[in-house]
């Protein structure tokens, strides 16, 4: 299973989602680890519920943002959200139905390019672009 790595092709320009888009992918790979690891199903299903809940914690940092600047395209962008929160909950459902098995690792590294890497270089981007083009720098603080 190939590792996603941050780098500068998933760079959005705006530091607090870039730092937050790190850790996600972190929580995913923590995932793919312990998949591949065998470290036992309590460790797999720690690590997807730290996925779950840190994707939550992330989408409503970019959708407070979103809805604080009257960002054009939100309802667009939160549409992806939900169907990437959708994605995920199959992949929680397809481990508590099948267990660690080979397809399920296939299923998360499917999950990373095809969602995780779509939503940053193609949803994301776009986010960073309106916050600069308003001067707007988001904290941690809202
Ligand atoms: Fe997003």
């Amino acid at each position: 299973m190939g590792k996603l790595e941050w780098s500068d092709s998933l760079c959005v320009d705006e530091s607090l989602i870039d730092e937050q888009h790190k850790t996600w992918i972190q929580k995913l790979n923590d995932v793919s680890v312990a998949i591949e690891a065998h470290q036992g199903p309590t460790r797999i299903a720690e690590a997807l519920e730290f996925l779950n809940e840190y994707t939550s914690f992330h989408f409503s940092t970019e959708e407070r943002y979103m809805a604080k600047y009257a960002y054009p395209d939100s309802a667009e962008h939160l549409k992806k959200h939900a169907d990437l929160k959708k994605a995920l909950a199959d992949l929680e459902l397809e481990y508590e139905e099948e267990g660690a098995t080979h397809l399920l690792a296939q299923s998360i590294d499917f999950f990373a390019v095809n969602w995780l890497v779509n939503h940053i270089t193609e949803t994301d981007v776009k986010l960073g672009v309106y916050f600069r083009s308003k001067g707007i720098a988001l904290t941690d603080k809202m």
